[in-house]
């Protein structure tokens, strides 16, 4: 099946095969075609020109009508796997308890473990998919999603398989992390909880391809995350950390010395992470969702590509830091409060995040060979006015693998 898209008034963010990651001047760089087309065939980008351009043969075409076309967002940083929500905190937190407050009276993270405990694996499959639908339909085409409301051996497999299915199932494309060391379970020691996730990492390794650690002030210790990444290392799991969310918590140093994909959060850094993280290929991965929702300072950006770095941006989607897995309101974040330029934050939501979950070989550009993950926006869009305009509805249509998200999927 060939699929043309025409009439596109432009195609942005092109980029030569083989470009895994932008860092330092690169992120001010996106590829634009104006005036273009744009070939699918089998479920991937075959080609695209400029309407000067011969137009190739096609078996259906599709008028874009003066709309632009972008790959799809990437989010490399979810946890949509929950049970139900926590609004009441969300009361607690208006009344002025802070996010570290709310966990210390047994809220936050173990407040959703005890739902999920009590929820089965179909309704947490059912709940779970309806929020990847949410995000599609917002233009998202590739997550990452994690375990840790589980926090025994038994709940962390049920989550670990619910993301399992949702990868068989969801035409996005789906990377899994356990996350069995998001906080202590219930009725465990610290060191105890520390062993046990240990002990559970050759079954959570079936099915994942990362481990994460909550390397952070009340939750695990550098030395915890480096007996854990050990742990997951000996099973073949690359590590993504969470870290300097609630203080500098030595989490960014950790993740480098064990060659992690990415290291998340970073709402709280020094020069020492920005120069732990220079010549090294970990991502740094800020959550401008979590700052807006906790408020708490957003990342440094700037200095991490200033200092020659990358930088991804991701949702970080949960019922207690950040209720939404909407990437262009992330992406808006970073251009208002981090103060990114379009472009930056652009390659940030796509190429970055993609590079930051492993899969920026096979999507997060319009590169020939990629899966074609699209967004086709409405006519008189561009990418300034995205983040601009940032609640206005933009997206006419969202394609996954080539299929137009919605009609049969
Ligand atoms: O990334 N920081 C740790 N984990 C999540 C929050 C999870 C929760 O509160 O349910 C985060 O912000
Ligand atoms: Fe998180």
């Amino acid at each position: 099946m060939r699929r043309l898209f025409t009439n596109i008034s432009s195609l942005v963010g092109i980029l030569p095969e083989g470009i895994l990651r932008k860092e330092g001047a690169a992120m001010d760089e996106v590829g634009i075609l104006e005036n273009a087309w744009l070939l699918v065939e089998g479920g991937l980008i075959a080609a695209f020109g400029t309407a000067s351009d011969p137009l190739p043969d096609a078996d259906e075409t599709i008028d874009a009508q003066g709309g632009m076309v972008m790959p799809a967002f990437c989010d490399s940083h979810t946890h949509i796997v929950y049970a139900g929500s926590r609004e009441g905190e969300f009361l607690d937190k208006i009344n002025g308890l802070s996010y570290e407050e709310i966990a210390a009276r047994g809220g936050g993270i173990l407040n959703s473990s005890d739902l999920l405990h009590r929820t089965s694996e179909e309704e947490l499959y059912r709940q779970a998919m309806e929020r990847v639908s949410e995000m599609i339909a917002k233009g998202t085409g590739a997550i990452e999603i994690k375990s840790g409301y589980g926090l025994n051996p038994e709940d962390e497999m049920k989550m670990l398989r619910v993301i399992d299915r949702i990868r068989s199932t969801s035409p996005a494309l789906i990377r899994s992390t356990f996350l069995g060391a998001h906080a202590v379970g219930r009725g465990y020691t610290h060191e105890g909880y520390v062993e046990e996730v240990c002990r559970m990492m050759p079954r959570a390794a079936k099915y994942a391809d990362f481990v994460d650690v909550f390397c952070d002030e009340g939750f695990f210790t550098v030395e915890d995350t480096a007996r854990i990444l050990e742990a997951g290392a000996a099973c073949g799991l690359k590590p993504k950390i969470h870290a300097n969310e609630l203080a500098v918590s030595g989490g960014v140093q950790v993740g480098v010395r064990y060659g992690a994909l990415s290291v998340d959060h970073l709402e709280r850094t020094t020069d020492a992470e920005i120069e732990a993280l220079r010549g090294t290929s970990t991502m740094p991965t800020m959550l401008p969702g979590s700052s807006f929702f906790l408020g708490i300072p957003y990342g440094r950006a700037k200095d991490y590509i200033n200092a020659g770095l990358g930088v991804a941006l991701a949702s970080d989607y949960n019922p207690g830091s950040s209720p939404s897995g909407d990437m262009r309101f992330v992406m808006a974040l970073g251009c208002i409060r981090m103060r990114l330029t379009p472009a930056r934050a652009f390659n940030a939501v796509t190429l970055n995040s993609a590079c930051a979950m492993g899969v920026s070989g096979e999507t997060g550009s319009i590169t020939v060979g990629k899966l074609a993950n699209l967004i086709l926006t409405e006519p008189g869009w561009n990418l300034t006015k995205i983040p601009y305009l940032h609640h206005t509805p933009f997206i006419k249509e969202v394609y996954l693998k080539g299929e137009k998200y919605g009609t049969d999927n």
